[in-house]
């Protein structure tokens, strides 16, 4: 099984780290193909936390790990994180694609003021810059990393963008920001020159892995209802987080999928602005973002969480071709007894079992639930996740049936824990 995506089908924060470092040991690469850091992948390893934001989760295992051309690159997190890597005793087998995009801190900058001017609209970004650097790619003012390693090229596009960016700042934010071109030049440069060794076209060499037969994970970040095109715009990324983005952010053919993987949290959680109609503002809420640690990765942001809600799940199924489901934090419901699944919206009196693009109406649905019944609060999951999937709580695998019935894709793996040991392959 070839070419493997793995995609969040809800507002991102799956757990997708944990779920693509424990299927990288069975795969030769992983290649990353949206986003940038405002992602932050989790990934516990016999009770050490490592949290990455650029380099892909296979990079515990030893696999070699790419960065696609749909990443956008903040340099000073990509040097920190391989540095905090090499302490840890690991040595990673990066690749890094040439047509990727270069973050700025001016991007950064950028972020924050169109956030401010957004109001009601801002999206509560990560402010790590990942909006404006996609703008610029798209306008065609962006710095790819192959420019980085040119000096000339890079200089006479620098001072283009600078320019701009100076403009935007200092007559559209008014604010009293100088920017220093021959700083942000400079650091560039040193930048490029260290990563040198990394720049490869990403595309040939995953197409050549996949023609010799090895197994590639494409490693999703954020989830699908943050997707630029099919999420809840504006309040959403900036990328293409679906598995079709897997193509277009690495430079592979849709024919190079074999199997779409979607992970799913036992419930929801959301960072940042929109409508959210499962949301949990009580106590039961409280509960669940304790034991789940629901705080951001990126931002240490409070995250705002709520019942599971089927319909994005469903959503998800039909933009993502999703195959098989993991669903993740199944132990953070224990002791939450009765359970609620929301299973339809109900919107002015008409019932809607999918995404609407028009926000407004987005506002307006009411879940509707079905109840089930919870499990108790002191379940051994370590033990659990030692025998299998016959081991767990009745009332759990009650939980998970009427997923698969309501969802009609098959659940292959449960999480019910944060470390690597505390999953279960479910082979029914
Ligand atoms: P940006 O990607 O930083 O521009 O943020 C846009 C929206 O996506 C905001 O609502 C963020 O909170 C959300 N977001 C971005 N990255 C992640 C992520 O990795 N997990 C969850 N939410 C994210």
């Amino acid at each position: 099984m070839p070419g493997i995506v793995i995609v969040g089908t809800q507002w991102g924060d799956e757990a997708k780290g944990k779920i693509t470092d424990f299927l990288a040991k069975d795969a030769d690469c992983v290649v990353r193909y949206n986003g940038g850091a405002n992602a932050g992948h989790t990934v516990i390893v016999d009770g050490k936390t490592y949290k990455l934001h650029l380099i892909p989760s296979g990079v515990l295992h030893g696999k070699r790990v790419y960065i696609g051309n749909g990443v956008v690159v903040d340099p000073q997190v990509l040097m920190d994180e391989l540095e905090n890597l090499r302490h840890e005793g690991f040595q990673p087998d990066l690749h890094i694609s040439d047509r990727a995009h270069v973050v700025f801190d001016f991007h950064k900058l950028e972020d924050g003021l169109q956030e401010r001017l957004k109001g009601n609209l801002r999206a509560g970004t990560t402010k790590r810059g990942i909006g404006p650097t996609y703008s610029d790619k798209t306008a065609r003012f962006g710095i790819r990393i192959a420019d980085l390693l040119d000096e000339e090229v890079l200089k006479s596009k620098l001072n283009i963008l600078i320019n701009l960016k100076q403009k935007i700042i200092s007559q559209v934010y008014n604010e009293n920001v100088k920017l220093d071109e021959q700083e942000i030049l400079k650091e560039a440069l040193q930048f490029g020159r260290a990563i040198s060794d990394y720049v490869c076209d990403v595309s040939a060499e995953i197409n050549e892995a996949l023609d010799r037969g090895e197994t590639v994970i494409f490693e999703g970040a954020q989830g699908t209802l943050l997707d630029i095109d099919h999420g809840l715009y504006p309040y959403g990324t900036s990328s293409n987080t679906i598995a079709g983005g897997a193509c277009t952010g690495v430079g592979v053919g849709p024919k190079r999928i074999d199997k779409v993987i979607g992970v799913m949290k036992a419930y929801i959680s959301r960072v940042g602005t929109g409508p959210v109609p499962t949301e949990l503002k009580n106590s039961i809420g409280e509960k669940i973002r304790e034991v789940g640690k629901e705080y951001g990765t990126t931002t240490g942001r409070p995250r705002r969480v709520g019942w599971l809600d089927l319909v994005p799940v469903k959503y998800s199924i039909r933009l993502n071709g999703i195959d098989e489901l993991v669903i993740t934090k199944l132990d953070v419901l224990s002791g939450i007894d009765p359970l609620k699944v929301c299973v339809k919206y109900k919107c002015e009196g008409r019932t809607i079992d999918t995404i609407p693009a028009d926000i407004r109406t987005f506002e307006r649905c009411e879940p509707v639930y079905e109840e089930l019944e919870g499990w108790q609060a002191d379940v051994d999951w370590r033990r659990i996740a030692k025998e299998g999937y016959e081991a767990l709580p009745e009332q759990a695998k009650e939980y998970l049936q009427r997923i698969e019935e309501h969802l009609k894709v098959p659940i292959s793996i449960v999480s019910v824990g944060p470390e690597r040991r505390e999953t279960i392959v479910i082979n029914k």
